[in-house]
């Protein structure tokens, strides 16, 4: 068995949800022995159809949740469908209708914005079909349950994360550029909500001056670089670089080293990719926020599991719309920050392999930071 590093109250509240939403079932691989009587078959769970958003705004949709979400449905023997739709709206709700025609009974889904979120929420409603919002909540969607991270606290981690690596730097008065996430995501404006609780009492007492702070549209990594280059030609005194993610970081690192200013200029991120990790590993990314997507995957999948076989589950938390006010059942895990003196902790926890991180050059690194 797996030993989280994130051995946290909303982790095993998720886990423990899994088991009641299971009916108390112990592991078994059939989702047959959930909602039947004695006098009537057992009824065959319907099929779980998942829609991912794109494999370019983060590495994690592909390589994280897609494969923690197929290996929790084949456990639960339950059959799935699970598609990207690459950043595509028109697509993505094409593919909803698709599901639902297809046999689909549970949606679970990563909205592109919140508009087309609702969209898609509103049709399979109206068809019986209850929908699960998958780590981005929609925003006046009234999906049946939200499984995510704290977001606000993954932005906080940000924002605590480069004071720290500024104090750590002696840069007196840096001047500080943020790169936000997608201005549809509501994980971006909860992510900013944090990261500025953090640095706005800094940019008023003087301590800190703000910089350029823009959106990134789609969260786009090219985007991000353009928008970058532009924000370092216009002010080149930046010294610290929010940014919302890993691939932004990278975007924003990419730029630097242009400059020679890579690792002198501490820049954030989030997600725990390869990528991340291995700029952390070279100094040129001062920290990351890890997520333990396979619990998100897993308390997800447990509810989308018990709903698919005609189950009620219930969960202890809820999160206010903040569009409608209504309040959406939730389970929100916990985020870890990771720097150079954790990244082990990530590879121990089965998020990313020694084998990736650590090929080639980044042999010797991996080394120095105790990944054996
Ligand atoms: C997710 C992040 C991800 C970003 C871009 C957000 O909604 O929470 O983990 O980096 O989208 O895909």
């Amino acid at each position: 068995m797996r030993k989280g590093i994130l051995g946290l109250t909303a982790a095993a509240a998720a886990l423990s949800l899994g088991l009641t939403a299971c009916g108390g079932d112990d592991g078994g691989t059939t989702g047959t022995q959930s909602s039947g009587s004695a006098s009537a078959p057992a009824a065959k769970p319907g099929k779980i159809g998942v829609i991912l958003p794109d494999s370019k705004s983060s590495p994690r949709w592909e390589s994280a949740d897609h494969k923690f979400l197929e290996e929790a449905f084949k456990t639960a023997g339950v059959a799935y469908d699970i598609q990207n739709a690459q950043n595509d709206k028109t697509a993505f709700q094409t593919i909803a209708d698709q599901m639902i025609t297809n046999g689909a009974t549970v949606l679970l889904i990563v909205n592109l914005d919140s508009g087309t979120g609702k969209a898609v929420i509103d049709k399979a409603k109206g068809q019986g079909v209850p929908v699960i919002d998958y780590d981005r909540l929609t925003l006046g969607g009234g999906a049946s349950y939200y499984v995510s991270f704290d977001n606000t606290k993954v932005g906080t981690l940000q924002g605590e994360g480069l004071v720290k690596c500024l104090t750590d730097k002696k840069v007196d008065k840096p001047v500080i550029a943020e790169l936000n996430g997608s201005p549809t995501d509501n994980n971006a404006t909860l992510f900013k909500a944090g990261y500025d609780a953090v640095l706005q009492p800094k940019y008023d007492s003087g301590e800190y001056i703000k910089g350029p702070d823009e959106s990134v549209p789609d969260w786009d990594p090219r985007k991000a670089g353009t928008i970058f280059e532009q924000m370092l030609t216009s002010n080149s005194k930046i010294t610290g670089v929010l940014a919302a993610n890993d691939n932004l970081g990278n975007a924003a690192i990419t730029v630097l080293k242009k400059q020679k200013l890579n690792g002198k200029v501490p820049v954030t991120g989030q997600d725990a990719g390869v990528q991340g990790l291995q700029n952390i590993l070279n100094g040129d990314q001062c920290m990351t926020v890890y997520k333990a997507v396979r619990k998100e995957a897993e308390a997800a999948s447990g509810l989308a599991v018990a709903l698919a076989k005609g189950e009620k589950p219930t969960v202890s938390g809820v999160t206010k719309d903040s569009q409608t006010g209504q309040d959406v059942p939730s389970v929100l895990l916990d985020p870890l920050p990771v720097t150079a003196e954790n990244v082990k902790d990530v590879v121990d926890d089965g998020f990313v392999t020694k084998e990736e991180l650590c090929a080639g050059e980044f042999a010797d690194k991996c080394a120095k930071a105790g990944i054996q």
